[in-house]
């Protein structure tokens, strides 16, 4: 049996501003999806994340794949992907139908595939699970069928596939899941960074979600323009003093760059009263904090002190864990 693996990642900074065209630091973590995969005749899939498995024929992989598609060029047409998330969402085996058919037709497969889906990785929380399952189980398939396949297609084909999950999604996550390490992401272009020791590893908080990375995209383009490019410039600008600041270990700046993005994307209207109530906190002890992805879920927290943020975030009583950012890309593991 073939096991894959793709890390998750955090937004740095850049989040929602990449959508429309400005760059985002993205840094692969140490939490992954893994897969184990094996040829069959048929679509035989068990997901032990949700305690799910199923069987189908590989022909109802093409008409999901195809729907969605259909779908998705209805969507890009009227500025409105609801359609396409109602289909996917229609049952729950729906997206990984449309999934593993948009795959088979890039890679001209035409056998079907067992796969165990497994990891450490939460869902739903912007940690990029969506786009790290895409990377995943498109290499995951090309292993299998002994495709010699760069990081680079698979990277074309999760984007595919990202933009049936999120409408119009940057591109940015899968490239962070498929390259691994820390990229300023930049209209699809990809430049690898290095983060200050001081940086490598993060606090993060995950807080309720109530809408996915889609909805959230869809809400954000839905402001009015002048509104919405306000804040989107600001995080823009951000981004590249946070490139140099990262270049320059500058700590302060650092931290001061991470609460400006903050303020802006709460502006956006995408952050929640768990997470500003959380930000406060942090930037009363002199720390730094931020949503990180689509909004809602996960909150990265720095201090320069972590014991002083450890103890505070005892005291305040969310659940909080720590990572290690740059890890690597999508990986074969045996
Ligand atoms: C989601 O993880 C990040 C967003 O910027 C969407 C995207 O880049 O496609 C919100």
């Amino acid at each position: 049996m073939l096991e894959v693996s793709s890390p998750g990642k955090i937004h740095i900074i850049g989040e929602h501003a990449v959508v429309y065209g400005y760059p985002a630091i993205i840094s692969a973590i140490d939490r992954r999806i893994k897969i184990r995969a094996e040829e069959s005749n048929k679509i035989k899939i068990k997901n032990n994340l949700y305690q799910k498995e199923t069987q189908f024929e590989v022909e109802e992989t093409a008409a999901a794949a195809k729907k969605s598609r259909e779908l998705w060029k209805k969507g890009d047409k009227k500025n409105d992907f609801t359609d396409l998330f109602a289909f996917l969402k229609s049952d729950f085996w729906k997206r990984n139908k449309a999934t593993i058919g948009l795959i088979l037709f890039s890679l001209k497969i035409k056998d079907g595939v067992s796969l165990i889906i497994d990891g450490d990785l939460p869902s739903g929380v912007g940690l990029g699970s969506s786009a790290s399952l895409s990377v995943a189980i498109t290499k995951a398939i090309a292993e299998l069928y002994a495709l010699q396949i760069s990081n680079q297609k698979i990277n074309e084909i999760a984007f595919e596939i990202e933009k049936l999950n999120h409408g119009r999604p940057s591109g940015g996550d899968n490239s962070a899941c498929a390259f691994g390490g820390t990229i300023w992401f930049e209209k699809e272009k990809i430049e690898p960074l290095s983060l200050p020791d001081f940086l490598k590893n993060l606090i993060i908080v995950l807080t309720k979600r109530k809408l996915s990375t889609g909805d959230l995209v869809q809400k954000v383009g839905n402001l009015e323009k002048n509104f919405r490019d306000s804040k989107i410039k600001n995080i823009a600008e951000a981004t590249y003093k946070m490139k140099l600041a990262l270049k320059n270990e500058n700590l302060d700046e650092i931290k001061y760059l991470i609460n400006f993005a903050q303020d802006n994307l709460a502006g956006l209207g995408i952050s929640s009263p768990e997470i500003n109530e959380l930000v406060r906190g942090i930037r009363e002890v002199g720390g730094a904090a931020k949503l990180s992805g689509g909004g809602g879920g996960t909150v990265i927290c720095f201090h320069q002190n972590k014991e002083k943020l450890i103890k505070l975030l005892k005291k305040l009583g969310p659940n909080f864990e720590e990572i290690k950012l740059g890890a690597e890309g999508v990986r074969v593991e045996s």
